[in-house]
């Protein structure tokens, strides 16, 4: 048996990958298809499958080969803003794909699920420290469909006999701290990546969503977490698994701190040593004023300690990687 990955060469999934065989063992098997993360975060040495995670004959095939004792699910597509302006293919590839592969990875004997969810799932509820138990109310498709695939994974595993978890990620930022791996995408919406393009001279400017929301200093305010200690959860993940009562659990994941935007533009002023160019522009239908993690759950039930709760270590560690890309040109797609 062993463990598959799918979504393996995307940024969250790389650093999962990384981890995992820093600090356990046990089979891996990753699963890609490249529509947007990169061969080269792919380990040589492991098995990969360059095949949708929802292509139930190609699955087939491979569970057949090795039974699938556990599944962390991070494929999907994840633009909000792409989400709203093309809802079905955000149903098709985070629903139905997730639907396809749990269905597919149970008929081959699945003990094990773990589902990449995100606080998009929340929405405008009027909450800013959220906790899982909280209403849902998600403004746009990709939360949806995100929300969607957890209720189907909820009643899946209740029904079918194996165990999952759906961990909602925060803001998800920085990179491994050795610089081999971090985040590429040529259409950066995510602020860190984004100040990271600036910093080094890809982009010209930040567009600061709104200064007049009601937070201390009227811009955005988001829960920042390392991808280090998010793939961390994971391995807390995969252990609860075995000896939790019950068939489904959600989690966030986040550090429970908010940083507004305009703390990320200086924490990047002070580690880069420039001024960060931005331009304060009108607000973006759908974003919230502030939403931070409740985080109560994942550290009482995993233990989970972060070892990166730092916004200067994230930037650090985002813009050393960003550098670092550039200089091995590797380019973003
Ligand atoms: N990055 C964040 O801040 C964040 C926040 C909340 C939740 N998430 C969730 O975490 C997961 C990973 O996100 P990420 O930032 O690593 O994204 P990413 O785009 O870097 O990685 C996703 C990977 O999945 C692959 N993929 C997409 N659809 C596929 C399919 N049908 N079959 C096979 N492979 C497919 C892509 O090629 C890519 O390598 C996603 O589920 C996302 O919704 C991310």
């Amino acid at each position: 048996m062993a463990i598959f990955v799918t979504g393996a060469a995307g940024y969250v999934g790389s650093h999962f990958v990384k981890c995992f065989e820093r600090e356990t063992s046990g089979k891996l098997v990753l699963i890609d298809d490249l529509s947007r993360g990169s061969r080269r975060n792919v380990p040589k040495d492991l098995p990969f499958y360059q095949v949708d995670a929802g292509d139930t004959r190609s699955l087939a095939q491979i569970f057949a080969a090795e039974p699938p004792e556990a599944v962390l699910h991070f494929a999907a597509s994840i633009n909000v803003g792409e989400s709203v302006r093309d809802p079905l293919r955000y149903y098709r590839n985070n629903l139905v794909t997730t639907i396809n592969l749990v269905n597919t990875a149970r008929l081959y004997g699945l003990k094990h699920f773990i589902f990449s969810s995100t606080a998009a799932v929340y929405g405008a509820t009027g909450l800013t420290k959220v906790k899982e138990c909280d209403p849902t109310l998600p403004d746009s498709p990709y939360g949806q469909s995100k929300l969607m695939a957890e209720n189907v994974l909820a009643d899946a595993a209740r029904t079918y006999g194996f165990k999952a978890l759906a961990l909602r990620y925060f803001n998800v930022a920085g990179a491994d701290t050795t610089g081999v791996i971090g985040p590429r995408s040529a259409d950066a919406s995510h602020l860190i990546q984004v100040a990271c393009e600036v910093a080094v001279g890809e982009r010209e400017k930040i567009s600061v969503f709104g200064n007049d929301y009601n937070t201390r200093d009227g811009t955005g305010v988001r829960d920042y977490i390392h991808v280090d200690d998010l793939a961390r959860a994971h391995l807390g993940a995969l252990e609860l698994l075995e000896t939790m009562d019950k068939p489904f659990d959600i989690f966030n994941v986040g550090y429970g701190k908010g940083y507004s935007v305009l703390d990320v533009i200086h924490a990047f002023e002070h580690i880069s040593g420039h001024t960060l160019p931005y331009q304060i522009v009108d607000r973006r239908p759908g974003d919230l004023p502030e939403i931070i993690a409740d985080n109560r759950k994942i550290t009482e039930v995993f233990g989970w300690v972060p070892r990166h709760n730092d916004i200067f270590e994230i930037v650090k560690t985002a813009l050393n990687w960003e550098r670092k890309r550039r200089k091995k040109d590797i380019t973003i797609r």
